[in-house]
């Protein structure tokens, strides 16, 4: 027997509108951090003693610092979850191919969403390993020197681009992701669709940009 919405869950988590709200909550929140993340990260930019200075900041309170993760965590869980179940439930419902083009665009479209998604958990793993815990990086100041964590990582070409090959797919992930938020929560219109298609292209691979900026000026000399 094949899976339905109200299988995999209770009322509003169990209908397919009730996980695609609990998607397009939680990965607002993801953004929001993402764009905070950035905005810290620039500061880079700007020299050791104003990146440290805001990384000594994060820091100081130890309950906000891991109220602010545990949210975090339970939004990686719940968007995950309700990711594959979507994913799920839409291969159930349609087990035959389909035969027009213009389908088969949305099935690549949510089919690229789980794979990027797959992509970005593996990154994220190795970005805590890398900058947080410090077990995979090749010598770690575990006593908060964030500029130097960062410049000593990036000065490796291998690991400067494979940040930037992974905030391209950030960009490319987030640009779908917004234009779906924006359908879920029904604040889509036929008559702006294709300008909310472009807003979210912009933001997505500005947020991107901004990410892969700091890589590629530590790799071309620019923070050392
Ligand atoms: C070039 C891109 C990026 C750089 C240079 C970067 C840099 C950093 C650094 C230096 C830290 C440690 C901060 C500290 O301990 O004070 C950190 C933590 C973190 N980053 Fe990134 N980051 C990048 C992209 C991303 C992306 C795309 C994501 C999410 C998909 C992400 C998620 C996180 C998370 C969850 C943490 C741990 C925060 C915590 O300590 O609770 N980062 N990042």
């Amino acid at each position: 027997m094949s899976a339905t919405a109200s299988d995999t869950g209770g009322k509003f988590y169990g209908s397919t509108i009730g996980k695609k709200i609990v998607m397009a909550v939680t990965g607002a929140f993801l953004v929001l951090f993402l764009v905070g993340h950035v905005a810290g990260n620039l500061q880079i930019l700007s020299g050791k003693e104003k990146i440290n200075h805001y990384a000594e900041l994060l820091h100081s309170s130890a309950g906000l610092l891991w109220g602010f993760r545990l949210a975090l965590i339970a939004s990686v869980v719940l968007h995950v979850k309700a990711a594959l179940e979507l994913y799920t439930l839409k291969n159930a419902a349609r087990p035959i191919a389909y035969a027009k083009k213009a389908h088969r665009v949305a099935t690549l479209a949510s089919r690229f969403m789980i794979w990027s998604g797959y992509v970005l958990g593996a990154f994220l793993v190795f970005h805590i390993l890398h900058f947080t815990t410090g077990q995979a990086h090749p010598s770690f100041d575990a006593h908060g020197d964030v500029f130097r964590n960062v410049t000593t990582a990036f000065q490796n070409p291998a690991v400067a681009a494979l940040y930037v090959v992974c905030m391209g797919l950030v960009g490319l992930h987030l640009s779908h992701g917004l234009f779906s938020f924006t359908q879920s929560l029904g604040l889509s219109h036929p008559s702006y669709s294709a300008r909310a298609k472009t807003l979210a292209k912009v933001v997505a691979f500005a947020v991107a940009a901004a990410f892969a900026a700091v890589p590629i000026a530590v790799l071309a000399g620019f923070v050392k």
